[in-house]
C-alpha cells in the first residue's frame, strides 16, 4: 500500500537519502533501525510527504504523492503520525485533543466524536484523564494520548518516530505495551525506534538504515540471527 520508489533526499549539498526503494505491505509492523543520522526520521517524514523528496516517488494506495498533491490531504488522513515529543495541544485536554481531527476533518458531531475520543482514550489506559490537560499527564501519558488520537482516524498506517525516547523506562513500557496491541489490528505499523529489544519483539521485519542508504530489509528473527551485512552485525554488536 506504501511505496517509495528510488527516493532521494538532499539538504543543501548533503545527501540524507540515497536512492530508497521500499514497499510497505499492509498490516504488517516494520521496525526502521540505525545509527543517529542514518536517515530514519527523514525516511518516514518522506512517507506522508512532510519531507519533500528531492527524487523518486512515493506511491500510496496507487497514487503519486509527489505528482498529486490534490490527494495529499485525503491519504494523509490515512496515515497515523506519532512524534517523539507528542506534539499535542496544550490548550486543549486529552479528549479534546483526540477530538480535534475527528470534527475539524472527519466532520463528526460532537456527540459522535465525545463517543470515539473516549472510546480510544479508554483503549489505552486513560479513562480517567480524560479533561487533564497535556501539562497535567506525565510522558508516557502523553504520548498514549497521541496514539489515542491517531487511532481515532482509523488510519491504515501509523508512522512512529522514536516514541519512547523522551521517556524514561517505566513510562517507555506503558507506551511499547500500547504500541504491541496494535500488532496485526489491521494497520501497517512503520516504527523508528532506538530500543533495540522492542523491535526484535514487535517488528515483523527490520529495515536496517545506514549512512542514508537502506543496507538490508530482513524478516526479523533472520536479521537478529544472522543479518546479511557486516554493519548489520557491527551494529548490533554494540547494541547488545
Ligand atoms: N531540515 C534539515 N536540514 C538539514 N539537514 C537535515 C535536516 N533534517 C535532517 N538533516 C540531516 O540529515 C541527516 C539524517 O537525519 P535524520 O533525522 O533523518 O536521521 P535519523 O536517522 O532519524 O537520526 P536520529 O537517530 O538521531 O534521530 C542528519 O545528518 C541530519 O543532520
Ligand atoms: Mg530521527
Amino acid at each position: 500500500m506504501i511505496k517509495l520508489e528510488n527516493v532521494s533526499k538532499k539538504f543543501h549539498d548533503t545527501v540524507v537519502l540515497k536512492n530508497v526503494n521500499i514497499e510497505f505491505e499492509p498490516e504488517k509492523t516494520y521496525a526502521i533501525i540505525g545509527s543517529s543520522g542514518a536517515g530514519k526520521s527523514t525516511l518516514l517524514r518522506c512517507i506522508n510527504l512532510l519531507e519533500k523528496p528531492s527524487t523518486g516517488k512515493v506511491i500510496v494506495d496507487g497514487v503519486d504523492l509527489t505528482k498529486d498533491k490534490a490527494q495529499l490531504n485525503p491519504i494523509r488522513e490515512k496515515i497515523g503520525m506519532v512524534f517523539q515529543n507528542f506534539n499535542l495541544f496544550a490548550h486543549m485536554s486529552a479528549k479534546k485533543n483526540v477530538m480535534f481531527a475527528l470534527l475539524k476533518v472527519k466532520k463528526m458531531s460532537q456527540e459522535e466524536a465525545e463517543i470515539e475520543a473516549v472510546k480510544q482514550l479508554t483503549n489505552v489506559g486513560l479513562a480517567h484523564r480524560l479533561d487533564n490537560y497535556p501539562h497535567q499527564l506525565s510522558g508516557g501519558e502523553k504520548q498514549r494520548v497521541a496514539i489515542a488520537r491517531a487511532l481515532a482516524m482509523h488510519p491504515k498506517a501509523i508512522l512512529f518516530d522514536e516514541p519512547t525516547s523522551a521517556l524514561d523506562p517505566e513510562m517507555t513500557q506503558e507506551v511499547l505495551k500500547v504500541i504491541k496491541a496494535l500488532n496485526h489490528t489491521g494497520m501497517t505499523n512503520i516504527i523508528v525506534t532506538h530500543e533495540i529489544k522492542f523491535a526484535q519483539e514487535v517488528a515483523d521485519i527490520i529495515i536496517f538504515m545506514n549512512n542514508a542508504e537502506i543496507l538490508e530489509v530482513t524478516n526479523t528473527k533472520e536479521f537478529f540471527e544472522k543479518p546479511k551485512t557486516d554493519r548489520a552485525k557491527e551494529f548490533l554488536s554494540n547494541m547488545i
